[in-house]
């Protein structure tokens, strides 16, 4: 075992995170992609591994390092973070979905480069929805009666005139289904590719009403908090 992992909370456990943002491809040179930089998904591994876990990184386009020690699983596409993520849940104890998923692709994948037309014509492009893959891995968890024991999603909200932040997360965690959600309150150019940034984490446990604290901070502060957090539910797992 690497040196002082022995001592970690989590040695002996495997913890799968997805990092980065999927890009979704319309032709052989071209695809639709998002601004993750894969920050923090990088810190959320990084932190494990100082907990002693094996780590799996499961990176669809990160703009950082990939941290030395976890073991890496590459993707480009939604699809493809899919499959990944499925066939780790099996031999995993905690999966934090990290990565910026594009809610989109396109319908059609275009076998040669797309071309501008003679008539002036415009290409139209049609989306289609990709998979829940934080809910799906959260339904087939109760469908196999085994996974991880822990599925932990994130979520980066503004709030708007007809619901807060806090609701929307609320929402969110209620619908996906897991264990665990990070809510992130972002804003105009708050957050994306940023070293800080503030965080609850919300669990269907929560007392109605309260609300949890925000803890602020380095994306690697950030992560550290999110596995005390884990490493608590481990100790005491829900009922
Ligand atoms: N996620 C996922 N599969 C998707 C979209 C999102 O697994 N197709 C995961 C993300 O990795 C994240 C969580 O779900 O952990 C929340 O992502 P978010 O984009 O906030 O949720 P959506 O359900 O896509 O809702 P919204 O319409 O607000 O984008
Ligand atoms: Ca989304």
């Amino acid at each position: 075992a690497p040196v002082g992992a022995a001592a970690g909370r989590l040695a002996g456990k495997t913890v799968t995170v997805t990092a980065g943002g999927t890009r979704e491809p319309l032709d052989p040179v071209r695809f639709l992609g998002n601004r993750s930089s894969g920050k923090q998904g990088a810190a959320v591994a990084e932190a494990a591994l100082a907990e002693g876990a094996r780590v799996r990184l499961i990176a669809a386009h990160m703009e950082v390092p990939v941290p030395a020690g976890a073991e890496l699983v590459q993707v480009e596409t939604a699809l493809e973070l899919r499959d990944a993520v499925h066939q780790a849940a099996a031999e995993t104890d905690i999966l934090v979905m990290a990565a910026a998923v594009a809610d989109f692709r396109p319908g059609e994948l275009a076998e040669n480069k797309i071309k501008k037309r003679d008539d002036g014509a415009d290409p139209v492009i049609t989306l289609v929805r990709n998979p829940d893959i934080l809910a799906e891995a959260v339904q087939r968890r109760a469908e196999l009666g085994s996974g991880p024991a822990l599925i932990v999603g994130f979520a980066a909200e503004t709030g708007d005139g007809t619901s807060s932040v806090l609701e929307y997360g609320r929402r969110k965690l209620e619908r996906k289904g897991c264990d665990l959600l990070v809510l992130n309150q972002v804003g105009r150019s708050l957050v994306f590719g940023q070293d800080t940034t503030e965080v609850r984490i919300l669990s269907p446990q929560d007392a109605p009403g309260t609300e949890p604290v925000a803890v602020a901070g380095t994306k690697a502060e950030i992560a550290r908090h999110i596995l005390d957090r884990i490493a608590g539910e481990l100790d005491a797992p829900l009922p």
